[in-house]
């Protein structure tokens, strides 16, 4: 069963980033509770994953968390940071057998030691591999990135490592938490919702957004070729004009 002509390879996004939003909404449809929709998320993750791979595209980011999400009610909270721990061993084969890299950004501190734990393990066990570099934002917040490289920037200026002249835009990206990521070429946010919520303000300044109404525990293979397409047919002019780019 073909059930959707495959994107052309010639012209695919180098990193896709996804926000993943609408579990709530999903689960609430269905009469249920906020974390049948977590749970089920996950699913909408492996096939994501699988599908991306399977494309050889090098760098997927996935926003699984933010630094705001911290002000959910305890018992959700704990609910996405119990699905995150059992989903990270339960992925580690199809990790392995795809050749995945995990990688993760934002601010690890404030994760559960458990969690924690389980993560960098993970981390550890595909540093080795060699295809796709799969990033889990987790606590992550493109402020407090941004504040972090700001202060460890004026660290080097304080202690003499660097002339405040020197610093430029290359400067900012090696202190930001995605320094071995290039920038984010396709942005997609499930759900409905148009607004970035704190993700890569940085890193998608020239990235193209892609808005669905589907919400992420039905989002498919399908959908994400959709996006693709979608990214596919635009021109990205990056300041010039349509003539100088023929
Ligand atoms: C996205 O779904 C998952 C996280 C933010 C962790 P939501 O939980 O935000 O779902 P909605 O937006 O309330 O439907
Ligand atoms: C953004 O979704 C964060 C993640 C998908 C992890 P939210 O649902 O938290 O965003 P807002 O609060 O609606 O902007
Ligand atoms: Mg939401």
């Amino acid at each position: 069963m073909n059930k959707t002509i495959t994107p052309d390879t010639g012209n695919l996004p180098k990193h896709i980033a996804i926000i993943m939003d609408g579990n709530g909404r999903w689960a609430k449809q269905k009469g249920m509770l906020r974390a049948f929709g977590h749970e089920n998320g996950v699913k909408s993750v492996r096939e994501t994953v699988e599908a991306c791979a399977k494309l050889n595209i090098a760098y997927l980011t996935l926003y699984a968390f933010s630094t705001e999400n911290w002000n959910r009610p305890k018992l959700e909270v704990d609910a996405l940071m119990s699905i995150l721990m059992n989903s990270l061993k339960k992925e580690l084969p199809t990790m392995q057998k795809n050749n995945i890299r995990l990688n993760t950004i934002g601010n690890a501190h404030m994760l559960p030691e458990k969690a924690r734990r389980q993560l960098f393990e993970v981390i550890e066990a595909t540093k080795e591999n060699t295809g796709m570099t799969l990033t889990l934002a987790l606590s992550y917040g493109s402020r407090e990135e941004l504040v972090s490289a700001i202060k460890e920037i004026c660290n080097e200026v304080q202690t003499n490592k660097i002339d405040i002249a020197t610093i430029n835009e290359a400067t900012v990206q090696k202190h930001l938490y995605t320094h071995n990521i290039p920038d984010a070429d396709l942005v997609i946010r499930t759900s409905g919702e148009q607004r970035i919520s704190n993700f890569l303000l940085w890193q998608a300044a020239y990235a193209e957004l892609y808005f669905t109404d589907v919400l992420w525990p039905d989002f498919r293979e399908e959908d994400l070729h959709k996006a693709i397409f979608s990214y596919q047919k635009r021109e990205r002019r990056f300041g010039k004009t349509s003539e100088q780019l023929k």
